[in-house]
């Protein structure tokens, strides 16, 4: 299978027969991690620039790192650091990119749909780092990679997203790429924090953490966004922790081989409890290392590549 398209905005849009493309690719390029020297040619003369509004630390520097592994020029450009800053347009500064030959635009912005829009402006390929609280489909690629890693399938699991799903853009493309691959996918949080319609996205609803956790394979942990909350959503840290963290006594209504992520970064002590976050359950560190591989396999894929093809 060849893929086809020009950029990457959203698992919304994609196949299951394109996201399966997208993992079988990601397994040859973690091999690449693994080695001693961690480079081969395969996108030597091809660039990439990482354009990003927002702070990142996983996101842009695991980008940076897969183009890298691939012998990609790579650019890191940052709102603060740029001409962003002087009032440039995301438009122009795509344009600008362009004109400087780059073959794929990495860009991470508070709005929803701003690499949507970008991605019609420059015939480069655009792939959305994140952006507003819409989607950020690399994460969610990353999970599902981790996740099948260690299950052997996504078809028939039963996911548990918890908490602030009114505000994460990796909750979005989680649902949206789990359910493509016939996961059972539960949301759980404060009444305040689920979006209303979030039922026709095919997920189960749940207010009480312990009934979406009974018998799960697997548990997804967002971040509460203390930067995106309005005043009142939930009473309080304390009280959210109480409710609705992860701790000992609720990872044991899961079941006994279940698997914890967290997208990261972690707000210890209040969604997830330290001794979860760095237990034998959690995958948080593999998640990490399988999001260079996921985003290698990606700039191989918009720059051209076939899957069974990558040159050592
Ligand atoms: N998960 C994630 O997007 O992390 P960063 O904000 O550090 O990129």
């Amino acid at each position: 299978m060849f893929w086809q398209r020009k950029d990457l905005l959203g698992l919304r849009y994609l196949t299951p027969e394109e996201i399966n493309l997208i993992l079988d690719t990601a397994g040859p390029m973690k091999e690449i991690i693994g080695r001693k020297i961690k480079k081969t040619p395969t996108l030597r003369g091809r660039s990439m620039v990482t354009l990003f509004y927002e702070n990142s630390t996983r996101t842009r520097s695991s980008f940076d790192l897969a183009g890298k592994f691939l012998s990609a020029d790579t650019v890191g450009l940052s709102s603060s650091s740029s001409s962003v800053a002087k009032g440039e347009s995301l438009r122009d500064t795509g344009l600008t990119l362009n004109a400087m030959g780059v073959d794929v635009v990495v860009i991470r912005h508070p709005a929803s749909g701003a690499a949507e829009y970008l991605a019609k402006c420059i015939p480069a390929a655009v792939i959305n780092a994140g952006d507003g609280t819409h989607e950020h489909p690399t994460q969610a690629l990353l999970d599902m990679y981790t996740i099948r890693e260690k299950k052997g399938s996504l078809t028939g699991l039963k996911v548990v997203i918890i908490g602030d799903l009114l505000h994460s853009r990796v909750a979005r493309s989680n649902i949206w790429g789990l359910t493509k691959m016939g996961a059972e996918v539960r949301v759980a949080g404060p009444m305040t924090l689920i979006p209303q319609d979030i039922k026709a996205m095919g997920v189960k609803v749940y207010t009480k953490v312990e009934e979406a956790l009974a018998g799960a394979d697997v548990v997804n942990v967002l971040r509460i966004q203390m930067e995106r909350q309005q005043q009142g959503l939930f009473p309080s840290i304390r009280e959210y922790s109480r409710l609705y963290g992860i701790n000992q006594s609720r990872l044991e209504l899961t079941a006994a081989d279940a698997i914890v992520l967290h997208p990261g970064p972690m707000n210890r002590g209040v969604e997830i409890d330290p001794q979860i976050a760095y237990g034998n359950r959690s995958v948080i560190t593999e998640q990490v290392t399988n999001g260079v591989a996921v985003r290698m396999a990606l700039l191989y894929l918009l720059t051209g590549g076939e899957y069974h093809a990558i040159s050592n």
